[in-house]
């Protein structure tokens, strides 16, 4: 057994990857008893709401499943502890410097993967004692940095020639042949976010959902924020914005506005996010019949 998969307690190294609020303990559960690792996804969560969704989770499922925090939420103490007692063995840490919340992690016995966008950031989180890698590459769905950045194909790789803890490889992945690409370019692991996005059981709008299985090759761009950039579909406004030079992309979407303009379909407050794998993805399926195909 990998050492990724014994952190994970779960039969495939297939983690679900958070999607900004998008929660719901059905999804989480449906991943875990398909055999992958279910994600709760809490980065400005409250307690409250950690406490809600773990709840919700463990009615569904005695499987493990993990939380993906962000590293600059003032609650994560209070959330870590919750999780913790909860029993989440393993939880992913996004968006920030895992330094100071790591001893934090494993002082409640739980494990931690962080995830990261560029060789650099790797290196020093492995020197941070992180316990794991989850490595996405440009293609990924989600927060994107401002720089030129490395494809999951070229990332990975590098990533697994220079640290020696389990990296988990993520962006671009949607079928089996995404999975064991990922496999053979050093990963342990993958993390899915857009396919299971477009899943029946995701509590995704329709439209959100229509949107990804309707977006083609090259359908995605990405949005600049303020030190930012998003990964998105583009709708009208997006391309009448971006047609006009007297305006500024940065100024016209708020990276706050995402989760709700997502969960209303309502893409002109912010476009649809997706990563570029939405063009591989054909049907809404139910997360079992996506994960097994993505391990036959
Ligand atoms: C719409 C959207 C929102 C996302 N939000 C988060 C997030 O809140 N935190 C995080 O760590 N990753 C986030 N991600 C990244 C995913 O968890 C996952 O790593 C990524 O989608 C993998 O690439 P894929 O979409 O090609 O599968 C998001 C991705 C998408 C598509």
């Amino acid at each position: 057994m990998s050492t990724l998969l014994e952190m994970l307690g779960c039969r495939y190294p297939i983690i679900q990857g958070p999607i900004a609020a998008m929660n719901s303990p059905r999804l989480t559960a449906a991943v875990c008893e398909a055999g992958a690792f279910g994600m709760i996804a809490l980065g400005f969560s409250s307690p409250e709401e950690t406490r809600r969704l773990v709840d919700g989770v463990r009615e569904l499922t005695d499987k493990p499943f993990g939380a993906n925090i962000m590293i600059m939420n003032p609650a994560n103490p209070e959330i870590l502890k919750i999780l913790a007692a909860a029993g989440v063995k393993t939880v992913t840490t996004s968006a920030g410097s895992p330094a100071k919340i790591y001893p934090l992690i494993h002082d409640l016995g739980m494990k931690g993967l962080h995830v990261l966008l560029a060789l650099p950031h790797a290196i020093r989180a492995a020197g941070e004692g992180v316990d794991g890698l989850v490595v996405s590459g440009s293609e990924s769905g989600g927060l994107r940095s401002m720089g030129s950045e490395s494809s999951t194909m070229v990332l990975v790789p590098l990533v697994a020639d220079h640290v020696k803890i389990p990296v988990v490889a993520a962006g671009g992945i949607a079928d089996r042949r995404g999975y064991r690409a990922a496999l053979a370019l050093g990963a342990q692991g993958v993390q899915i976010g857009t396919r299971f996005i477009a899943s029946e059981e995701a509590p995704a709008p329709q439209v959100w959902k229509e949107a990804i299985l309707a977006c083609g090759d090259g359908g995605t761009t990405l949005v600049p924020l303020t030190n930012m950039k998003m990964r998105v579909i583009p709708n009208k406004k997006l391309v009448d914005l971006a047609a006009d030079p007297t305006v500024d992309l940065s100024q016209e979407y708020n990276l706050m506005n995402a989760p709700k303009g997502w969960m209303n379909g309502d893409f002109d407050l912010f476009p649809a996010g997706a990563g570029q794998a939405a063009a591989l993805i054909k049907e809404i399926k139910p997360v079992k019949a996506i994960i097994d195909e993505m391990v036959s």
